[in-house]
């Protein structure tokens, strides 16, 4: 029988297939010594990479295939690679050829000699001249995003939003059920969610040019982010869905007043604009909740059209919560503007939880 293998290497993959041998090419080129298998997670790559790593896993008994249907994000999908796997080792890796996968040996024999319980392959960053897999804009990103989380996690890891990590699989598993499936920054979540804070040894290295495909960072990766920086500021009490929801809505006030104003300039009496305004500004909301809030769970075809008549019915439900509480909050307390801001957000949390249940 062949030995059980010692690491894991977690690969998630989204529309890679191109990149795929080369990377398999490489790893058994630097992981001569070690015993060791592969598990790529794909969410369903139209570019069919998940048959391209099939194909060659009938060569390679280390290489396997995780394919995921109807989801889509990066961290969902490193975690449950890591779910899937029994080594006492686990490292996650990007499939597009831009980390050095030389370094997982050394990675490896760093945590095996207990130096650490999390070995982080750390981007050179800081540095005069340009990176060649970074744009300038993502490099400055790049900086402010580890700047955010080192305050918030008030370590002084230089890179907790490397998508290169090795740990021990324990370390990951035992948070797991805590962890954000949404966005990018997966290692920065598990730092975050260790109740005692874990060993960490860096490894610089020298960030790539990604090889083929395009990178799938957007703006709605970044805002997931920031989502997940106040949740943690906020000691895990708001989940990210609810801040993106909450942004959703104040995104919704804008479109509220701007309408109005348009409405008011063309001449349009003061209540059809109003209600012109809140009915475009619930249709907006609607429409950037099932785009961004929901991707995962995103309405489709003709159930959109009952998606929004539900979600109306409710945010109106919640205006009248909204109203009611105000009045409550104005009766007992001498600040209107505590029983205004009461109202907003009684309404927000009864919107959330009510479309969280009846419409998504
Ligand atoms: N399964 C799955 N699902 N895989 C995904 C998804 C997804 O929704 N989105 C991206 N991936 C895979 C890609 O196919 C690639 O192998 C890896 O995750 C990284 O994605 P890229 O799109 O290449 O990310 P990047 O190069 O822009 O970002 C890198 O640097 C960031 C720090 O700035 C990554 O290493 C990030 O993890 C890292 O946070
Ligand atoms: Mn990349």
């Amino acid at each position: 029988m062949n030995a059980p293998p010692e690491l894991t290497i977690v690969i998630p993959t989204f529309n890679e297939r191109d990149n795929i041998a080369p990377l398999l090419d490489r790893l058994r080129r630097c992981l001569g010594g070690v015993t060791w298998c592969a598990i790529f997670v794909d969410d369903n790559s139209p570019d069919g990479t998940a048959e391209t790593v099939k194909k060659l896993a009938r060569d390679d008994p280390r290489v396997s295939c995780l394919r995921r249907l109807r989801r889509r994000g990066l961290a969902g999908a490193v975690i449950e690679g890591v779910l899937a796997s029994a080594s006492p080792f686990v490292a996650v890796m990007d499939a597009d050829l831009q980390h050095d996968e030389t370094l997982l040996p050394r990675m490896l024999k760093a945590l095996q000699a207990g130096e650490g319980d999390l070995a982080i392959g750390v981007r050179r960053l800081s540095r005069e001249a340009p990176i060649a897999g970074l744009s300038s804009i993502r490099q400055a990103g790049s900086q402010l995003a580890n700047h955010l989380a080192r305050r918030v996690l008030k370590t002084s890891v230089s890179d907790p939003v490397s998508g290169f990590f090795m740990a021990r699989r324990d370390l990951i598993d035992q948070v797991a059920p805590s962890l954000s499936v949404e966005g990018f920054k997966v290692l920065f979540d598990i730092i975050a969610s260790q109740p005692t804070p874990p060993r960490i040894v860096e490894f610089p290295y020298d960030f790539a040019e990604r090889q083929a495909g395009a990178s799938k960072m957007d703006a709605r990766v970044i805002l997931e982010y920031l989502g997940l920086i106040v949740t943690k500021l906020t000691g895990n009490r708001l989940p990210p869905r609810f801040l993106m929801f909450a942004m959703v809505g104040l995104s919704g006030l804008g479109v509220h007043m701007a309408v109005l104003y348009a409405g008011r300039a063309l001449g349009i009496s003061f209540l059809p604009a109003q209600i012109l305004a809140a009915v475009t500004a619930m249709t907006s909301n609607f429409l950037i909740n099932n785009q961004i809030t929901y991707r995962d769970r995103r309405l489709r075809g003709l159930k959109v059209l009952v998606g929004y008549l539900r979600f109306c019915a409710l945010c109106a439900l919640g205006l009248i919560a909204n109203i009611a509480v105000a009045n409550l909050v104005h009766e007992h307390t001498p600040w209107w503007w505590l029983a205004g801001a009461s109202g907003a957000v009684a309404g927000s949390v009864w919107n959330y939880v009510s479309t969280a249940v009846a419409v998504w």
